[in-house]
């Protein structure tokens, strides 16, 4: 696999690019939000207020060692930031893919555009050999982005996954390099 390094992004509607401190209060606006944080293994609620720039900063320091590449999701027309996806670069996590969309912006197919966005990265600039990633089984939404990005499933871990002190049963998907070339024309 070849090293991260940090690098911005485009698709369609959307500009991929790494976060920088200025964009801390629009990604707290978002994930203060119940409906997002508790779909997520990492995200705390509440989110402790004003603490999102140790977030930015972390991932600053992430893209600078290789490990993990987080990117804020923001629409290409305005800029505005809807989101973010984060893709690590660790066989221990399974090149695991995390990511959440502020609910406005839900149901514009955001998400699956951006997952889309760095599969193609992951496959085509850092010859990642897989992608494996899961969600809980209570977000069925997140298991259709899954899909629409082309992922297989692979299976549910019964207690698999956790967020704090509770366990859920965990939703796997994945794909190889190989069978996203192979499929590449129907994603
Ligand atoms: C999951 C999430 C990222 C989806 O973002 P999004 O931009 O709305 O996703 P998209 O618009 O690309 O696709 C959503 C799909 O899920 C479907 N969906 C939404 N709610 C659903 C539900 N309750 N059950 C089944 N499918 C659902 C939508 O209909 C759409 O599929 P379609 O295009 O076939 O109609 C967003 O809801 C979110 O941030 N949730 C909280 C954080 C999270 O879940 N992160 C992922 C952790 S694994």
């Amino acid at each position: 696999m070849k090293s991260i390094v940090p690098i911005v992004l485009h698709s369609e509607r959307l500009i991929l690019r790494p976060p920088v401190p200025e964009d801390a209060e629009a990604i707290e606006s978002f994930i203060s939000d119940r409906r997002v944080a508790e779909m997520t293994a990492l995200i705390p609620h509440p989110y402790p207020k004003g603490s999102c720039i140790h977030w930015v900063h972390l991932s600053e320091q992430q893209w600078i060692e290789g490990k993990k590449a987080s990117f804020v999701i923001c629409l290409r027309d305005s800029g505005e930031l809807v989101g973010a996806i984060s893709i690590f670069n660790d066989s221990d996590r399974h090149n695991e893919v995390g990511y959440w969309i502020g609910v406005p912006h839900w149901g514009q197919g955001y998400a699956t555009e951006a997952f889309r966005r760095v599969i193609r990265y992951a496959f085509e600039d850092l010859d990642f050999p897989v992608i494996v990633t899961y969600h809980f089984i209570h977000n069925p939404a997140s298991g259709r982005v899954m899909q629409k990005a082309g992922l297989l499933y692979l299976g549910t871990t019964p207690l698999g996954a956790s967020r704090g002190d509770q366990c859920f049963d965990e939703v796997r998907y994945g794909i190889a390099a190989g069978q996203w070339r192979t499929n590449l024309a129907t994603i």
